[in-house]
């Protein structure tokens, strides 16, 4: 195909040899399949600032660590110069987080570093070797259901330990390759120690996935492993390999406890609903 701008550079710096199709085009990115490294990639492409929603980023930016003093007072200036060093950060974020988690043993695409803004990564296939599709698109059995439960939970407490929360994760950021699901876009994953919204966000995560999967597997929907994750993050009693048990004493007395347990239900209810409109919308295409 003819090669897409974006990726000229790379082809010039012998980073790709070619670029083999379009993948996928979401709202803050287009992933191409290209042949690099004698292997078949993906390479992530960010769109611009303009075409994303800035005001919604900063949420996500606080705590998050700046590399400079310089930088980081550019970035509270908002000025100009800021907001490109506020968008470089971010376009860096995804490809730091990959190596990070990668070494740390959490599933996700193996990083082949970021070159003139692009995120070049190994592709994620199915047993036939086309591009692995999404937990979303895929109807598994209940107990594929439970044991993908399971190790979505174990990648979130790696991720934890690590200090970092995904923040955007649901049924469309997990892909399913021959040996279970694996975890992918993370421009917007936060810190867990620094961000006010952090416990907010690893509840809302676990709950997109246990509201999915509990779909084949009911019993999953009366499980609290983000809650029962916070309170040992908290604690400073989370390890990689911590046994959860997915139950959750909730505290009585707390003000707001009802709240909370009212806001995941509410929130279990929209994604199930959500998915369901999902599928009929699908199946209206059929
Ligand atoms: N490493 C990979 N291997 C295989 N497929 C991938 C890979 N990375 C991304 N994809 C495909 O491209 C799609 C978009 O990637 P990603 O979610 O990272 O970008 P995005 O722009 O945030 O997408 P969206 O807005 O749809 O969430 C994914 O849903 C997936 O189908
Ligand atoms: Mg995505």
């Amino acid at each position: 195909m003819k090669t897409p701008h974006a990726l000229q550079a790379l082809i010039d710096d012998g980073v790709i040899d070619e670029v083999v199709r379009p993948l996928k085009s979401g709202k803050e990115a287009a992933v191409y399949v290209v042949r690099g490294g004698g292997e078949v990639r993906c390479a992530k492409v960010y769109k611009d600032m303009a075409q994303r929603s800035f005001q919604q980023r900063v949420q996500y930016q606080e705590g998050r660590k700046v590399r400079g003093s310089r930088e980081a007072r550019a970035i509270g200036k908002a000025s100009r110069y800021g907001r490109k060093q506020q968008e470089d950060a971010w376009k860096h974020t995804e490809v730091d987080a990959l190596y990070r988690l990668r070494e740390a043993g959490v599933r996700v695409p193996e990083p082949h570093g970021f070159h003139h803004g692009v995120l070049v990564m190994e592709m994620v296939t199915d047993a036939d070797g086309l591009a692995a599709p999404r937990l979303g698109e895929y109807a598994p059995t209940p107990e594929q259901a439970r044991a993908f439960h399971a190790v979505l939970v174990r990648q979130v407490t790696r991720m934890l330990c690590c200090g970092l929360i995904h923040g955007d994760l649901s049924p469309y950021n997990v892909l399913v390759d021959a040996d279970g699901p694996v975890l992918i876009d993370f421009p917007q994953v936060v810190s867990a120690a620094g961000n006010n919204a952090a416990r907010t966000m690893l509840l809302r995560d676990v709950n997109n996935l246990t509201a999915y999967l509990g779909r084949w597997a009911p019993e999953l929907l009366d499980t609290w492993y983000g809650e029962e994750l916070w309170a040992l993050f908290e604690a400073g009693a989370l390890q990689p390999d911590t046994a959860l048990t997915g139950s959750f004493a909730h505290d009585e007395h707390a003000a707001d406890v009802g709240s909370v347990r009212e806001a995941i239900e509410e929130a279990r209810q929209e994604a199930l609903i959500r998915q369901q409109g999902r599928e009929a919308a699908a199946a209206e295409g059929r």
